[in-house]
């Protein structure tokens, strides 16, 4: 089965975000594909009540994959049982995640290494799922091909229907180089589509993944963070400038819908690096950005918004590439 149509470009399970109000946002911009961030099986299968709000899907998505992380068959067992009970259009197995807390279980890029055993839990989850199931995962070396094209040949024997290469290895974490004739040769290996992820975050980089890496899917992930218009750059051949009253109103909706959805306290702990990430790198001052951090309050964050739309420092406007800038 084929999920994704050619140029589809796709939003990344991010930890941290990827929640409903976040996906909202990016889905006023041009979104259509997304994920929820990874759950933890043992937190499904013990039905711990932030993993349930995890699994939220409001009425107006129209396409959403759940991504399930573990490495001990029977809480996978549960969890994909309890996934049933829910509304996904599919289910993708972590095999990339390299934070310690995930390594010491085993699980994420730990058990992607271990391809016998990463194989054999992808094989359960597709015997139990009423989902598709697809993979993500990294690749293994920065100059060697095999070890990448085994794993991906017993994912998709296990059942993968799709995979998403993240194209750097789990030691470099997020930063670096990002491999795409790795990706290639991969994707020439086997029948399933791959989609490559990795160091996207504008129409440049964009154009060298897919062409480098002969996918016609990607998946973008912190390029979107604090630019949900990065879905409608991608669509289209101009660069549109975000006017400095869109980037207030994104702001404001934003945390409106994580006020109607997490309530007040919890909104506007998680909301401070939001805000901050739709601030950073486009020239507010340090003192807006420190304010930030004490967001407490819808008050607070008018006033942040009401800073936001004077608009960066005239330094911003005269040193930034035409490009990046944003409009009065
Ligand atoms: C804060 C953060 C949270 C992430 N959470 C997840 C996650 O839940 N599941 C996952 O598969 N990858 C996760 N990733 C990895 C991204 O999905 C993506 O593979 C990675 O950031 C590389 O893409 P990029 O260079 O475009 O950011 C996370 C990355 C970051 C920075």
């Amino acid at each position: 089965m084929i999920f994704y149509p050619p140029k589809a470009i796709v939003m990344a399970p991010l930890s941290g975000y990827t929640d409903w109000p976040y996906r909202h946002s990016m889905r006023r911009h041009g979104c259509y594909y997304a994920f929820t961030e990874m759950i933890d099986a043992g937190s499904l299968a013990y039905e711990n009540p932030n993993a349930t709000k995890m699994l939220f899907r409001g009425n107006d998505e129209p396409w959403l994959a759940v991504q399930l992380l573990g490495s001990d068959p029977e809480m996978l067992k549960k969890a994909v049982l309890k996934l049933n009970s829910y509304n996904f259009d599919l289910l993708d197995f972590n095999l990339g995640c390299p934070v310690t807390k995930v390594a010491k279980k085993g699980a994420g890029a730990v058990l992607g290494r271990n391809i016998d055993l990463a194989a054999k839990m992808l094989e359960l989850i597709v015997k139990l799922s009423r989902f598709p199931v697809t993979a993500k995962t990294r690749i293994f070396s920065e100059t060697e091909t095999e070890a990448t094209i085994k794993l991906a040949k017993k994912l998709e024997s296990a059942g993968a229907q799709t995979l998403t290469i993240h194209g750097r290895v789990k030691e470099k974490f997020y930063s670096g180089e990002v491999f795409h004739q790795i990706i290639a040769a991969t994707r020439n290996a086997v029948s399933i589509p791959v989609v490559v992820n990795g160091g996207i975050n504008g129409r440049r980089s964009y154009q060298s993944a897919l062409s480098e890496s002969g996918c016609s899917v990607a998946m973008v992930a912190r390029g979107a963070m604090g630019n949900p218009w990065l879905f409608q750059e991608l669509q289209s051949t101009d660069f549109i400038a975000t006017t400095v009253h869109e980037l207030a109103d994104e702001i404001v909706n934003h945390v409106e819908e994580m006020v109607c959805f997490y309530g007040d306290t919890m909104a506007f702990k998680l909301a401070r690096k939001i805000v901050l990430d739709y601030l950073r790198g486009r020239g507010f001052s340090g003192e807006l950005r420190a304010k930030v951090s004490f967001l407490n309050s819808m008050h607070d964050l008018s006033e942040i918004v009401s800073e936001v739309r004077k608009g960066p420092s005239e330094r911003y406007w005269q040193s930034m590439p035409e490009e990046r800038q944003l409009k009065r």
